[in-house]
C-alpha cells in the first residue's frame, strides 16, 4: 500500500516537472518558429557541426561548443545577418550561404536560444 502511494506521488512529481520544463522552453522563444531550437539543431546543424557541436575536420566545420553563450550569440548574429562581420570578425561565407537555405527549409531559430543550447552542449562534453 505504502509502495503504491509513493509510486503515484513520484509519477505526479515527474509530471509536474515535465510540464514546468516544457512551459519554460516556450516562454524563451518570443517569435514563433517552425521548429524548436533543439529540433533545428538535431534536424540540421548536427549533420555538419556534430552531436555535441564538436565540429568535423573532414567537412571543415568549426566546433560550436568552445565558447560562452554570449560569444556564440555574436557569431550566430553574424551568420544570420550575412556578411556584416560586425562582432566576431571571422569569415562566415559558407555558413551565410547555408543560412539562407536553412531559413528556406524552416530551420530558422532564435539566436539567444540557440546560443544557450550550444553552451549547454559544452557542459555535456
Ligand atoms: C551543410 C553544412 C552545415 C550546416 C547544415 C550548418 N553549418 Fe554552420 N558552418 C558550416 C561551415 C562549413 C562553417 C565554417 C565556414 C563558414 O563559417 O562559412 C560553419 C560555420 C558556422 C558558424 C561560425 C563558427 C565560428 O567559429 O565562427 C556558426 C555559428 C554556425 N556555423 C552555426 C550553425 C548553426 C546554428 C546551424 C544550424 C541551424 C548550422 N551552422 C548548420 C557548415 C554547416
Amino acid at each position: 500500500m505504502i509502495k503504491q502511494i509513493s509510486t503515484i506521488a513520484l509519477a505526479t512529481i515527474a509530471l509536474v516537472l515535465l510540464t514546468a520544463c516544457s512551459g519554460g522552453e516556450k516562454a524563451a522563444e518570443v517569435k514563433t518558429y517552425k521548429y524548436t531550437t533543439v529540433q533545428v539543431y538535431e534536424k540540421s546543424c548536427i549533420k555538419c557541426h556534430g552531436k555535441f557541436g564538436e565540429g568535423n575536420p573532414a567537412k571543415k566545420t568549426p566546433a560550436l561548443n568552445d565558447r560562452s553563450a554570449g560569444e556564440m550569440a555574436q557569431d550566430l548574429y553574424d551568420v544570420k545577418n550575412g556578411g556584416t562581420n560586425q562582432s566576431s570578425g571571422t569569415d562566415h561565407e559558407i555558413m551565410e550561404h547555408n543560412m539562407q537555405k536553412l531559413v528556406d527549409q524552416g530551420f530558422d531559430y532564435d539566436i539567444d536560444s540557440m546560443a544557450e543550447f550550444l553552451s549547454y552542449l559544452v557542459k555535456k562534453k
